[in-house]
């Protein structure tokens, strides 16, 4: 059985592929468009479907559209019009615009693939499709499963129970209970989009969390039976920014100077999520139990929260997907329809995150010539890499098959020497421009990941840089350039079978240098990370990049 999956309804746009259960492809459409987030969340576009990913995962397996079997939207009209009420906008017809938008879903999908759809298109519940891009890949048995973003239809976060190929919900806690949005408003408020939850996180670990924590306790109560966030408090329904002004100060405006407040903000949030979370934790294992737990949503981005349900709760092991935002709805919809309509028992495990495009040397060749310049080639690229990042050259690595999720897993990533502490500073300069208070992360050797940092259980999702782990006492100083402020780092484990060749560049560079570890950072300038060989030659050749290497061929900025 063949399932195309497809997220669309509010951002981070993205098609996957599923084929008799097993996860084929999968990318999000802003790799190719080359616009942030595939599209803005707005009431009037929830139509408009991730073309070129769409005809990605077809080409990728040699489908036509008439092979399709099954068509699955990351997103329920029916539960919409069922559970949310229009009077929770500042403007009751925005619903029904969003919904006449979705009712056109069917007739877009259907023009896209040149095909009536009909039955074949099959929509799911937002949050069971988060839920089963987390559960059924894990390979757990009976597990746990918590779901935390903005909204699903009505949902914000909803407790799960995964058995073989079924799955329930537990519970849910909807509108205006929502995690996500509450960090969308502190982001907006702090002088960055409603997307920069990573920038806010950053900030967190400068700031004095008790300063505002009482503020906080107006706006979210946590408790026993969870949390519960108050409406005026926040601003709804019209998020008055207001609101947030009363309780915190001014808004930051964008490039103004970041102020003491600004931290404590940010450290606020961050421990009054970190109490949420576990809280909700804590109830899924008093109504559920297992010793298994899988996250996903948003806010499982959330490095230091993860990392804390990690030591703070029973579970034993606990997984998140590469792609736990609403990217990985793609996934979750296919696979929940497969579950639902064929399977006989839960689709094998699969952890893998290369689930995107990748490039022959001909293409590589070809784009390299397109730019007019001079190709090298070498023999060991894993050892020429490790010699130039050990001295102290940034080096793109562009290899394999494309990252699925946000972050970038050593095959479009930039990688330095992390035992520099002026490596953030010049990379910021040359490369990414990102705000200095911002960590970069290190990608360790599995065999060595517990000699320096407290990586604690051992998960499969500590290969997709998801927790935020303590440093080894000791080793902090050895490796500046990968340390945040509070001395955690966003680790990620690289096990020889998931990455040979990544694994191969940072031995090699351990065994000049006696450290396992490069400083990775996703391969881009302030747009989407780089998805094919012509993109690299065009992030290369604009910014200070001093060495790229495609496969076997690399160019040099001497060249
Ligand atoms: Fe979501």
């Amino acid at each position: 059985m063949k399932i195309l999956g497809i997220n669309a309804v509010y951002h981070e746009s993205s098609a996957a592929l599923v084929i008799d259960g097993n996860l084929v492809a999968a990318c999000e459409e802003e790799r190719f468009t080359r616009i942030k987030h595939g599209k803005e969340a707005r009431v009037d576009n929830p139509h408009q479907l991730p073309e070129q990913a769409i005809h990605f995962c077809l080409d990728y397996a040699g489908l036509r559209p008439g092979d399709l079997d099954r068509v699955a939207y990351s997103f329920d009209p029916q539960l919409r019009r069922a559970e949310f009420r229009p009077e929770w906008w500042p403007d009751p017809r925005w619903e029904v615009e969003f919904l006449r938008r979705l009712d056109q879903v069917a007739d877009v999908a259907s023009k896209i693939l040149g095909r009536k759809l009909g039955r074949v298109l099959k929509f799911v519940p937002h949050h069971l499709a988060h839920a089963a891009s987390a559960y059924y890949p894990s390979g757990f048995g009976p597990a746990a499963i918590l779901v935390v973003d903005g909204i699903g239809e009505a949902a914000c976060s909803t407790l799960l129970r995964g058995d073989g190929k079924q799955i329930q919900t537990i519970e849910t806690f909807s509108f205006p209970h929502s995690l996500g949005f509450l960090w969308e408003q502190a982001s907006v408020h702090l002088g960055f989009s409603a997307y920069d939850a990573s920038k806010v996180m950053g900030l967190a670990a400068y700031g004095d969390p008790e300063v505002f924590s009482r503020e906080f306790s107006t706006i979210i109560r946590v408790s026993e039976d969870g949390y519960a966030v108050d409406p005026v408090a926040f601003g709804f329904p019209s998020f008055e920014p207001k609101a947030f002004e009363n309780l915190f100060g001014p808004k930051r405006e964008l490039g103004a100077e970041i102020l003491p407040r600004h931290m404590h903000l940010a450290a606020a949030l961050q421990a009054v999520t970190n109490a949420a979370v576990i809280a909700l934790v804590r109830r899924l294992e008093r109504k559920v139990g297992l010793k298994h737990l899988c996250v996903a949503g948003g806010v499982a981005l959330n490095c230091v929260t993860n990392d804390l349900i990690q030591r703070e709760t029973g579970y034993t092991d606990i997984f998140i997907p590469s792609a736990p935002h609403d990217a990985g709805t793609a996934v979750g919809a296919a696979l929940s329809v497969h579950c639902s309509e064929r399977a006989t028992s839960q689709p094998p495990r699969d952890t893998t995150p290369y689930l995107g495009p990748q490039f022959g040397e001909r293409e590589i060749l070809a784009a390299v010539k397109a730019a007019g310049l001079t190709p090298k080639r070498t023999k060991d690229a894993a050892r020429d890499a490790a010699d130039m990042i050990a001295d102290g050259n940034i080096v793109a690595w562009f290899q394999g098959r494309m990252e699925f999720g946000p972050r970038a897993l050593g095959n479009r990533s930039l990688l330095a020497d992390p035992r520099r502490p002026d490596t953030r500073a010049l990379l910021n300069r040359r490369v990414k421009h990102r705000e200095d208070f911002r960590p970069f992360a290190p990608s360790v050797l599995e065999e060595h990941a517990d000699e320096w940092f407290e990586v604690g259980a051992p998960s499969a999702s500590h290969e997709y840089m998801l927790f935020a782990c303590p440093t080894k006492a000791g080793r902090r100083e050895r490796i500046p350039a990968v340390i945040h402020e509070d001395g955690t780092a966003r680790v990620q484990v690289v096990r020889k079978k998931a990455n040979p060749r990544f694994h191969d560049l940072i031995s090699r560079f351990n065994a000049r240098t006696g450290v396992p570890i490069v400083l990775n950072t996703s391969f881009n300038d302030s747009e989407p990370i780089v998805c094919t060989p012509a993109h690299a030659i065009h992030t290369f050749r604009n910014t200070g990049i001093d060495a790229l290497f495609m496969g076997d061929i690399y160019l040099t900025s001497l060249t």
